[in-house]
């Protein structure tokens, strides 16, 4: 049976969420919403959730004067909050403290440690706590983290280590990235993967952290002077969440994931150290890791640790869920990366949204009212089976599988562009005026019906606009509401 299961990161709690992670959230509820439409609901599984562990939480819960576990609660509150008020449609938010997620990180540490992949020896180098990230020296040439440029602190320290270098592993994901072309996409991202795994020696990953130096996390079992990395541990969220292990044997009804989306900021860590973990566990790879690009403030990464954040709600607020859905999806190719400007917001909400698709169905709806009384003309089937102009339906299948969500909606809104010339073409009014009514019927029956396939294509990305769309076409008669976006003057 056809499934899909889709994930997005388990993003930080240390800061309240922004516009990045509400990207790759809305991204992946699009997704979903697509193949719950063509798989059937219970065939889609869309996965999210909070990675609360590690040395950069338990600093921000000391700032906040709480315990690591009462401020990562009420952190959690604010992301879920965000997803309701963005209508994300997950069937299942995990958090890495909860202890399905906790017992199988443990179930695996006890499986690659009796493996002989686990072993403990004496580590020197650099460490990025915003990022939570090691470096060798050699990253590291001005003493600054190569990532976020803040300084690195030098650490001296016995630890455990996972034995990512093993030359098997590496051939066997080098191979595996070769014969798969749609493992890792974008292309970039997947060039990016095949020459670091050529060009570089990948090093051992350090996986444990003294108790003594960071005590909130999860304790490794076989040394309870230790707590687990966090990115070692998080990872393993998308398979705690969906499965368990009996036995050594990993059992799931969705695993393998069909799609991981993250943001190219961990590409590595998902695209090597991830599959090279379940190799080691035995377990199959996801089938396929996508990197999309970053939302840029002033030409640069917007991020929580930098401060030039932007609130996702504040948007919300102002021009509503579905302009800011929309407005992320279509305004930046899907992988590249974009300038984050409110101007931009408001030019798309007035041209595409106010102007191409209220004005369509606000036209539409004042005519079936005023030479139908409100009573929507039939058009049968076999009246409508030359596929042209006006009913000529879109094939969403390729750019929506290939995640092109911008070319998507450019389709959909040249298909919106085809009906409102279709009108001025028309003259409905001069029909009426000439009492041509079965050429107007035709025509008004016709308009409808391409508005209803147009609200079913919208409603991945706009289910609330969609459904504001069929409540006011109503089944026979119309329900004539407000305006579906009101302009916005700047
Ligand atoms: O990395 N533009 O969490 P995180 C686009 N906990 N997307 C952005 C973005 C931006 N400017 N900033 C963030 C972590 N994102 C780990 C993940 S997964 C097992 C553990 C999005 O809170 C994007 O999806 O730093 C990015 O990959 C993610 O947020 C990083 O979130
Ligand atoms: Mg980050």
């Amino acid at each position: 049976m056809a499934k899909f299961y889709i994930t997005t990161p388990l993003y930080y709690v240390n800061a309240k969420p922004h516009i990045g992670h509400s990207y790759t959230n809305i991204a992946a509820d699009c997704l979903a919403r697509y193949m719950r439409n063509i798989l059937g609901r219970e065939n889609v599984w869309f996965l999210t959730g909070t990675d609360e562990h590690g040395q950069k939480m338990e600093k921000a819960a000391n700032n906040a004067k709480l315990t690591p576990q009462a401020f990562a609660d009420k952190m959690v509150g604010k992301f879920k909050n965000l997803w309701q008020n963005l209508n994300i449609s997950y069937n299942d938010f995990i958090r890495t403290t909860e202890q399905r997620h906790i017992v199988t990180v443990k179930k695996v540490l006890n499986i690659l440690y009796k493996k002989g992949d686990i072993y403990l020896a004496k580590y020197e180098g650099w460490y990025c706590t915003p990022c939570e990230t090691f470096w060798t020296k050699m990253d590291a040439q001005d003493g600054n983290c190569p990532n976020c440029r803040r300084p690195l602190e030098r650490i001296e320290e016995e630890n455990y280590f996972f034995k990512l270098s093993k030359p098997e592993y590496r051939d066997w994901l080098t191979e595996y990235i070769k014969k798969n072309p749609d493992f890792i996409r974008p292309a970039s991202s997947r060039q990016e993967i095949l020459s670091f795994l050529t060009s570089k020696q990948l090093t051992d990953l350090c996986i444990s952290r003294p108790k003594k130096r960071l005590r909130w996390g999860i304790p490794l079992p076989f040394d309870s002077d230790y707590v687990t990395y966090v990115w070692f541990e998080a990872l393993m969220n998308y398979i705690s969440a969906v499965g368990e292990f009996k036995d050594g044997v990993y059992n799931s009804r969705w695993w393998p994931a069909d799609l991981h989306l993250i943001g190219k900021d961990i590409l590595r860590q998902h695209a090597v150290y991830w599959p090279i973990m379940l190799y080691a566990l035995g377990i199959s790879p996801p089938r396929r890791i996508f990197a999309h690009g970053w939302w840029l403030m002033d030409k640069k990464k917007m991020s929580k640790t930098r401060g030039n954040v932007i609130d996702p709600q504040e948007m919300v607020d102002k021009f509503g869920v579905d302009a800011y859905r929309y407005f992320l999806l279509r305004d930046i190719p899907f992988g590249q990366d974009g300038n984050f400007s409110e101007e931009a917001l408001i030019k798309r909400l007035n041209s595409d949204l106010a102007n191409d698709l209220g004005n369509l169905v606000y036209r539409t709806l004042n005519m079936v009212e005023k030479y139908f009384q409100g009573n929507i003309p039939e058009v049968s089937e076999q009246m409508t089976n030359d596929k042209k102009g006006l009913q000529k339906e879109l094939p969403l299948e390729m750019d929506m599988n290939a995640l092109n969500f911008s070319m998507v909606l450019k389709g959909i809104w040249e298909r919106i562009n085809v009906a409102n010339k279709s009108i001025e073409d028309k003259k409905p009014w001069i029909l009426f005026k000439e009492n041509r009514l079965s050429e107007l019927r035709y025509f008004i029956g016709l308009l409808v019906k391409a508005i209803r396939e147009i609200a079913r294509d919208i409603s991945f990305f706009m289910p609330q606009t969609a459904e504001a769309i069929i409540q006011q076409l109503g089944k026979n008669k119309i329900n004539k509401g407000k305006p579906l976006f009101p302009r916005v003057n700047v």
